[in-house]
Parts: C-alpha cells; structure tokens; sequence
C-alpha cells in the first residue's frame, strides 16, 4: 500500500515537473515582446506622427492619384489608396428583423440568455437601419470616410430550407430594400463592403444544426451567387465571413450564442477534436467561403473578395498558463486563414486587443485596461498582427493585400476611446512603413449597438443613442477625432498627448468606467455579461503604441502559484458545496481593483 501511495506521488510529481518544464521549453516561441522599433514616418516633421496620404503614395503599390472609377464615379478599390471606413453588421443595427438573435433574446422558459436586453425600451428596434438607414449612413458620410462596411442577412433573405433551389425561398421585397439602402450609401459617395455571413444563420439552418451539417455548404454557395446576382454592381469589397471560429465556439462548443442551452461536458470537450463540431464546421466554412470565393469572380472577374479574421493576442496570465495559450493561439491565429489563403484577395483583420488566459478562462488584470466588453487594450499588437501575417503568407500569396476590417472601444464615457483610436492607427501607421500592403482601417462602429449576448450593455459607438428618447443620436468626442482624422489623413503629436493628457489626469482624479463583464474577486472573467454595468478604474499603465511593458518573468511565476492558491480555494468550496464567485453582488464581483 505505502509502496503504490509512492508510486503515485512520483508519478504525479514526475508529470508536474513535466509540465513545468514543458511551460519553460514554450516560452520562448510565445513572443510576448513586440518591439515595433523605429516607426516614424521618414521626412515626416515632429508635428506629424503619421500621415495617411503620403504613406500610402510612397509605396510603390499606392498610386498617389486616384482615377474615378466609371461605374460609380468613386475611387476603385483596385486603384488602391489608404482609406477610413465604419462598421455594422445586420444583427446589431436592422429592425424588422426576426432572426436567431431576438428569438435568443426573448428567452424561454424565464431564461433571458441575452444580457442588458430585458431593460431597456424596445430591444427588438435595434438601430433602425431598416426602415430609417439614412440616420446612420448620414452620420457616417459626415465623418468623411470611404467605405462602409454592412452586412445583408442571410435568413432574411431566403426565409426558408431551399430544398429545391432558391426561387421559392427567397424573399423579393427584401432584396428590393437593400437595393435601396445600397444605392442610399453610394449616392452619399462611400463605397461598399458588404459581408455575407455576419454572426447570423438563417433559423431554418440553425435547426438541422447550422455550419456542422455538410449541406450548409451548398446553400451558401447558392446564396452568393444569388447576392453577387442581385447586388453585384453596388459592391466594392465583399466579406464571405466575419470571425467564424468566434461563431463557431460560442454557438457550438459553450452554448452562449443561439441556438443556447449549455452543451455536455463530453461535447464541450470533444468539440475541438477532428470529431468534434469545431473541426467539423470551420471545414465546411473554409469550403463554403472557398466557392464563394470562385463565385464571386466568376460573376465578376474585378471582384475584391475577403474575409474579416478576427485575432486577439492571446498571452498567458502565469508561467504555468503557457500551454493553453500555446493550443489557443495555434487553433484561432492562422490555421483559418492558413486553409483558405489561396482564395483570398485581401484578408481583413479584426482587432481589438489582447487576451489573458488563465488556465481554461480570460483574467482580468488590474494593471490592464479594458473595454467595457472585457478586451484588453494593446495598440502594439495591431501592429505585430499585421507584420506577422504579411511574413506568414507574402511568398504563398504575393498579391494579398490587408485591411483592418474592425478595430473600436466599447467606452460610454468615451474617455479612453479617445487614445485608443490614435494609438491603433499609429500601429496601422507603423505596420504600413514596415512594408505591410494595408489598404484601409474601418472602425467599430457609429452608433452604440446591440452587442450579441452582451445585448446593449457596452458601448461601442462613436454616437451615443439614447433608448429611452426615441433612439437619438449624439455623437461622443472620438466620433469628431475620427474625423478630424479621416478628413486630414494626418495625426499630431499635439493631439496624441493631448487625449492621452485628458486620459491621466482622469485617471489620477481616480476616474471610473463601467464594465459589463461577470468576473469574481480573483479576477476571473466568464463569457456572461451584466444587464447593469459594475464599475472599474481606469488603469494606471502606458499602453500607447510602442510604450506597452510586459510584465518580467518573475511577475509570471508569482502569477502561477497565485492561481494554484485560487484552484485549492475552488477545490475546497467544492467540497463544501458552495459556489461562492457566481452569488457575489456585481459590484463585487470586479473586486476591489
Ligand atoms: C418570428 O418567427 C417565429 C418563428 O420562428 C414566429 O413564431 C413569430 O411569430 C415571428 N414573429 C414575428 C413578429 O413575425
Ligand atoms: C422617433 O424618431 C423618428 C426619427 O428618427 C421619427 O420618425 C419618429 O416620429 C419619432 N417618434 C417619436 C415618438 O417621437
């Protein structure tokens, strides 16, 4: 008996070591330090941090003028210049709309999954932009930008399963409407990037089990073909896809999107094996975007077809975190974008920031900034996404262009958004003098949105909306920086220390923020959200563009045996049945930061 008890204490002690030494052989390949270097523009004078214009015509790919194109009279996306954009998506903003997300919302059987949505007038209206789109598209033209990004909704458009074609499955007013609202953006001289598959499955899809069923294929392809029939000659850029292995975890590995309903343990663990629906269903998008793709070019050989990939830097929280962020990075980083790259005529980047793991869940830091949505701020890895990339597949596909499809700050006090903006567009600056092809940066978004299961808790807009005054719009300081940016295609030094100025002295008065994100006193972050905001500080930490410190490897380590104290402490409440962190009241659950 003493002699197996041995046994297995060295067993498992041989597994530790193991474990600590495979943490400390990774290390090096995680790549934490991201040194942008030298990024000022060269001959630019002290005044200017970055300019636009110029950093697009001094390389050799950016023509310095732009010839109208003849068919709409705008700039042609191929004669390429550095444009500024903004973002929706059909979800977020179009009324009318009776798709997976309001049914999701209206909740059953007293379970409301939505948060943020049951508390506010109207939910369903979202922002209007079906009946009244001009509201939106007029604040969007004013900011002076180019390009609007929107998406067209697939179960809105082919209401039911086409089992036998699409002829009896779609719907023609609808196709009328957006025609309208295509033609309302380029009358107001922007032009079009539209995305097909926005977070949104028709219900008749979500049914037989959406993206994990092979047929799901063939229906998109016909889909497209149907919108490049349709509303082919208003579109400049087309997106297939928005951020698909996001959809695909949260709709099918945790159960926090619809359909809902929490998913097995063994299905939560077995979906990122080659079985599970998480292999299954990113095949079967990579095969759906690639004949969409083909589509789209054979419809029109001009066509300019992409994708939005959504990419977070993931880092670990303690040494022992190294693993799991090694697996994470290796399953959302490229392996997407590595399958379809050949089919890809541009690859659009959403970024938002950093993520911090620990063990399977994100940490929220104290040190760290973050949106109201639970993103960590970190301008620096914009930049070494773009650099990254571009190393990754210029030789495979020299002619792969770049354009940062979504970056933006859910901030209702529009306090950090402010250098938040100027920051990620110096790294975008940055990125462009390293030699990187980038095209554009469209940001999200204008008006404050219905943020999916987070509902309208955080604050995403350049324009606030009031729901409680019929949806009026007011725009929030950064929706005039944008701009001021957009219009000059320049930024000052002046106005970078200035918004950063404004940012510190709110902080040193010690300035709140609301933040929307259920975590507990440990800091531990979960995929639910709050209907009322909790409230946290605004961090004291330099992360501008170029300044941002990783902590050293000691702070790592400490980090570790902090997080095997919180595991004891969740072993014991286990054993006693209690299950302290999720009865906190929520302005406890931030803890004291
Ligand atoms: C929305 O669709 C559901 C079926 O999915 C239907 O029961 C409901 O009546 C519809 N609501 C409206 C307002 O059309
Ligand atoms: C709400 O605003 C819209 C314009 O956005 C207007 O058409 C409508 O009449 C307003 N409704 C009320 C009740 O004021």
């Amino acid at each position: 008996m003493a002699i197996s008890l041995r046994k297995i204490c060295a067993a498992w002690g041989v597994l530790l070591v193991s474990y600590v030494g495979l943490c400390f052989v990774l290390w090096p390949f995680l790549k934490l330090e991201t040194a942008p270097g030298d990024w000022k523009v060269a001959g630019a004078g002290d005044e200017v941090l970055a300019d636009f214009s110029a950093s697009a015509s001094s390389s050799s790919s950016f023509p310095q003028t732009c010839p109208a194109d003849s068919k709409s009279g705008l700039c042609s996306p191929t004669e390429r210049r550095f444009f500024f954009g903004l973002a929706t998506a059909p979800a977020h903003v179009e009324d009318n709309l009776n798709d997976t997300w309001l049914e999701f919302a209206r909740g059953h059987n007293g379970i409301f999954p939505v948060r943020a949505w049951q508390n506010v007038p109207i939910p369903e209206e979202r922002l209007r932009f079906w009946t009244q789109p001009e509201i939106e598209l007029d604040l969007a033209k004013e900011t002076g930008i180019t390009v609007f990004r929107l998406g067209i909704d697939w179960g809105r458009l082919v209401t039911e399963e086409p089992y036998n074609g699409m002829d009896q499955a779609v719907d023609m007013e609808a196709v009328e409407r957006y025609k309208v609202i295509l033609q309302a953006i380029r009358s107001r001289g922007m032009r079009v990037m539209l995305t097909l598959f926005h977070h949104s499955i028709p219900k008749w899809a979500l049914i037989y089990g959406g993206w994990t069923q092979e047929k799901t294929v063939g229906y998109f392809t016909e889909f497209t073909r149907f919108a490049q029939k349709h509303f082919g000659e208003y579109v400049d850029y087309w997106i297939t896809f928005n951020e698909p292995h996001i959809f695909v975890l949260l709709t099918h590995c945790s159960g926090t999107w619809p359909p809902g309903g929490q998913p097995s343990w063994k299905e939560s663990l077995l979906c990122f094996t080659p079985y599970g629906h998480y292999g299954k269903a990113m095949a079967a998008i990579s095969e759906a975007h690639k004949a969409a793709y083909n589509v789209l070019h054979e419809g029109d050989p001009k066509a300019v077809v992409g994708v939005a990939h959504h990419v977070g830097v993931i880092k670990p929280y303690g040494i022992l975190d190294i693993p799991v962020v090694v697996f994470s990075r290796w399953l959302t980083e490229f392996k997407w974008i590595d399958d379809i790259h050949k089919h890809l005529d541009f690859c659009g980047i959403n970024y938002y920031g950093q993520e911090i793991l620990s063990s399977a869940g994100l940490m929220l830091v104290p040190e760290e900034e973050y949106s109201e949505a639970g993103r960590g701020v970190y301008p620096d890895g914009l930049y070494e996404v773009l650099v990254t990339f571009h190393k990754r597949y210029r030789r495979a596909r020299p002619s792969l262009r770049y354009i940062v499809t979504e970056n933006g700050f859910a901030d209702a006090r529009d306090i950090v958004r402010r250098p938040y903006l100027l920051e990620h567009l110096l790294a975008v600056n940055a990125a462009i003098q390293k030699g990187v092809p980038v095209d554009g940066y469209v940001q999200w978004t204008i008006t404050d949105n219905w943020e999916w299961a987070d509902g309208y808790c955080p604050k995403f807009g350049l324009v606030d909306s009031d729901r409680w005054d019929n949806l009026s719009r007011h725009p929030r300081p950064s929706y005039y920086l944008y701009q001021k940016v957009v219009r000059s295609g320049l930024i000052l030094d002046q106005q970078r220390k200035e918004e950063w100025n404004t940012l510190q002295s709110d902080m040193r008065q010690g300035g709140i923020r609301p933040f929307c994100r259920v975590s507990d006193s440990h800091g531990r972050m979960w995929a639910e959200s709050l209907d009322v905001p909790a409230t946290r500080k605004i961090a004291d930490k330099d992360w501008r563009f170029g300044k941002y410190k990783n902590p050293g490897v000691l702070e790592y380590v400490l980090r570790s045996f902090k997080v095997i104290g919180i595991l004891l402490e969740d072993l014991g409440n286990w054993c006693m049945g209690s299950n302290p962190h999720m009865s906190l009241p929520p302005e406890l659950r931030t803890g004291e930061l």
